[in-house]
């Protein structure tokens, strides 16, 4: 049986994001639908979560489908030593799809490979997200109206930020520009630089964080440093607030250019951005709703037509 788990952005070709997209803006036309009338979807936490959770959770009950689940694994029984595989085996004979974050770096990967049903990557460890690289592409071309020939400048924890990552996986597809800006301790890993430099993606790095390096910027996309993944929360405590976007940087910047921010936010941008056109980012976490529609549809193997054929019972 076909494996129609959402795992990495990396399984999907250009065709299929693009395709993604199409079915994204349709829900944003109708949100409300039938499509998953009788289906119970599984939302499976073991990590915090505000957004992702209850916007997969808003998507299916939007569709029509129940939603079953738990947002802290120490109320299963996984906190009495049950496997991860016993878990997605038991909530498969409930479910007909899971959407799981899990702290482990490859857990959705693994629990797409034992459940029947199909897996969504809610986000496991510091690797990957993508879902939110959908609603993240989603903004992109909204806000530019193109996804291809972009700078996008990602800045903050780029070492442990899995949107980051996912994100520079789903871009390879548009020809980007990218600007890496980290302090040391949070770079850029390599194995990403080296995905770059195998497809032919441009990048540069910077430690400054200042009105003129961010002058040419489409995207802006800033990260939190994620604080629960230091083994040493002094050296957290050094680099948590290097840097800070302040309204007053954004005076000389593109007329275009568009804050992004996958949140939650700490201290990395001041709240006298949020007044600025080009904030973005609870626009950006509202098209979660509608790309997390989208995902769930296609995981079921709901196709844009039968989405377009809905959206015509306007
Ligand atoms: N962007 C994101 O993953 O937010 P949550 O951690 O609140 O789900």
């Amino acid at each position: 049986m076909e494996n129609r788990s959402l795992v990495t952005i990396a399984s999907h070709t250009k065709e299929k994001i693009l395709y993604l997209l199409e079915m994204a803006k349709e829900f944003e036309k109708k949100p409300n639908r039938h499509l998953l009338d009788g289906k119970i979807v599984a939302t499976l936490f073991f990590e915090p979560s505000t957004r992702t959770r209850l916007s997969f959770e808003t998507a299916a009950n939007r569709l029509g489908a129940k939603v079953i689940g738990f947002t802290d694994p120490k109320v299963t029984s996984s906190s009495k030593g049950e496997t991860l595989k016993d878990t997605i085996m038991m909530v498969s004979n409930y479910a007909d799809i899971i959407v799981m974050r899990h702290f482990l770096e490859g857990a959705a990967r693994y629990a797409s490979e034992v459940a029947p049903v199909p897996i969504v990557n809610a986000g496991d460890g510091a690797n990957q997200h993508p879902s939110q690289t959908m609603l993240d592409l989603y903004s992109i071309y909204k806000t530019q109206g193109t996804l291809e020939n972009l700078n996008i400048y990602l800045v903050g924890d780029l070492k442990y930020g899995r949107t980051v990552h996912s994100l520079l996986l789903a871009m390879r597809h548009f020809n980007p520009t990218f600007h890496f800006i980290a302090p040391d301790e949070l770079r850029m890993p390599d194995e990403y630089k080296l995905f770059c430099k195998e497809n032919g993606i441009h990048f540069e790095e910077h430690k400054e964080f200042t009105e003129e390096i961010i002058a040419d910027a489409d995207i802006l996309y800033m990260t939190r440093v994620q604080r629960e993944r230091f083994t040493d929360l002094m050296e957290y405590e050094r680099v948590k607030d290097v840097y800070i976007l302040r309204n007053k940087m954004l005076e000389h910047t593109r007329p275009n250019l568009r804050i992004l921010h996958p949140l939650p936010r700490v201290n990395e941008i001041a709240y006298d951005v949020d007044d600025n056109p080009k904030a973005y980012y609870f626009q950006q976490a509202k098209n979660g709703l509608y790309a997390r529609e989208a995902i769930l549809c296609d995981v079921l193997g709901i196709t844009l037509d039968e989405v377009k054929a809905d959206t015509e019972k306007l």
